[in-house]
């Protein structure tokens, strides 16, 4: 069937669908009423039969009539008890705390192109049901969310595919923290650009709906008691060591000044472990190596080789306790400088804010749940090669580590300096940090 564009239709892959399914109803075993409010064609009707549950009850929406033809024919082939409705499933405001399980693919559809009388009535409706002003920049998948939740009963889940702006635009932060005062959320994942034709990640969201609302713990602004906060709160964090040029700073052995040089660290491929170790040296010129008997000379002859004028020899060096590389592959990790030695601009270089353990932090950020959102909000560069710019970095939501108690953060300081002292491996280090974060911050 073609896509229509202007209906934000692109489809689930059957997998991912199914995945889904199978997750939503693990978490309930007891479900009954289902609502899929952008059904397109039928994608979840054919992974919730799957599962083979008899008991259920269906509710489909969509605007497109072929997608309503289509959905109704296959939930009656399939002998799903069902109802199809051709309808935009925003204006339907009959279906308050009425489903146990909400599974979707919202469309994703500019606020710009929703005629306005219609993204007026939305709004109005939504705002007042949620009792929050909505951001007018909302895509539409963003409203999807927002009356899903209003239309669980509570307890009850929703399960959500979302293209990856929920993350990195200010609408999308602004929805996720409304979500979170009338449901828990239970689990995020990435997938790298599920949709055929979309060159765009996708994030599955699961939550669950509060018994009673609950005020802000996740709030878009600033607050030392949320659940989740910007990682600038958390990190003073900058880029790495920029040499003008790499050459005529890398020593060699052979150098006449070699032993003039100071440790830099350029890669990670080759470090084993998350245990920072030089691997190579570099001249960074300060006024005690200026007196050093013909080194100046020596420093401008290799800037003059490589068109470098004499000033550029005066490399303000990088130093910090934890480094991220921000071209993320397969394993995204933070690493430990142990010798405070200078980075590469290959990094950016944190410490905490505040008097936060830095060995805690670095720790927790080896946990999938915060190297999870971090490559949630990196960019697609091909080739299975994300990046992620610094002001993406400042701004991804992290579990906030400020609400751990005094004791545990003690008992965490120990064991990351273990973990440090002993250079254990890194995915030993990540498996330790994820069990950590999903038992103490309930994640
Ligand atoms: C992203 S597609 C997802 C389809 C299907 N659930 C899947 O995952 O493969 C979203 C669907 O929502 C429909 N849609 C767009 N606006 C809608 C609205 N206001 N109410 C209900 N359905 C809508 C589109 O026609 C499209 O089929």
């Amino acid at each position: 069937m073609e896509l229509d564009e202007t209906l934000g239709q692109v489809w689930t892959p059957d997998e991912i669908a199914n995945e889904m399914a199978r997750e939503a109803f693990a978490l309930i075993p007891n479900v009954k009423k289902i609502l899929d409010p952008a059904c397109g064609p039928a994608t979840f009707s054919k992974a919730i039969n799957q599962l083979g549950f008899k008991e259920i009850e269906l509710i489909c929406y969509d605007v497109d009539p072929r997608m309503y033809n289509f959905t109704s024919h296959i939930n009656q082939k399939i002998g799903l008890k069902s109802e199809t409705r051709n309808q935009d499933y925003l204006l339907d405001s009959s279906l308050e705390n009425s489903f146990d399980l909400v599974i979707m693919n919202p469309p994703y559809i500019r606020q710009e192109l929703i005629e306005r009388e219609t993204k007026e009535y939305y709004h109005q409706y939504l705002g007042a049901k949620l009792g929050v002003s909505i951001d007018k920049k909302s895509n539409l998948f963003a409203l999807f969310l927002l009356k899903g939740i209003l239309d669980l009963a509570p307890n009850g889940i929703m399960c959500a595919i979302v293209f990856d702006a929920v993350q990195n635009s200010a609408y999308g932060k602004k929805t996720l923290s409304i979500l979170s005062e009338y449901a828990e959320l239970i689990s995020t994942k990435t997938v790298a650009t599920p949709f055929d034709n979309v060159l765009i990640d996708a994030q599955i969201l699961i939550y669950k709906k509060r018994e009673k609302k609950i005020t802000s713990i996740i709030q878009y602004q600033e607050s030392k008691n949320n659940l989740f906060i910007p990682l600038e709160n958390l990190l003073k964090s900058r880029r790495g060591t920029a040499l003008p040029k790499r050459a005529p700073f890398l020593a060699d052995t052979g150098d006449k000044y070699y032993k003039y040089s100071s440790p830099f660290f350029i890669k990670q491929n080759r470090l084993e472990g998350l245990v920072i170790k030089p691997d190579q040296r570099i001249y960074l010129t300060n006024s005690d190596l200026e007196k050093i008997d013909g080194f100046q000379d020596w420093m401008n002859e290799r800037l003059e080789k490589y068109n470098l004028s004499e000033n550029k020899k005066f490399v303000k060096p990088v130093k910090g306790s934890i480094a991220f590389n921000y071209y993320i592959r397969n394993a995204p990790r933070h690493l430990w400088n142990k010798d405070n030695i200078a980075l590469s601009d290959n990094f950016y270089v944190s410490e905490t804010k505040g008097d936060f353990p830095t060995e805690v932090a670095w720790l927790l950020l080896n946990s999938d749940q915060y190297l999870n959102r971090l490559t949630a909000s990196a960019r697609n560069q091909g080739n299975g090669l994300r990046k992620l710019q610094l002001y993406e970095y400042k701004n991804v939501l992290l579990p906030n580590w400020n609400l751990l108690s005094d004791v545990d953060i003690a008992e965490l300081f120990d064991l990351s300096k273990d973990l440090i002292q002993s250079g254990a491996e890194s995915k030993k280090i990540q498996e330790l940090a994820s069990n950590i974060v999903k038992k103490l911050m309930d994640l």
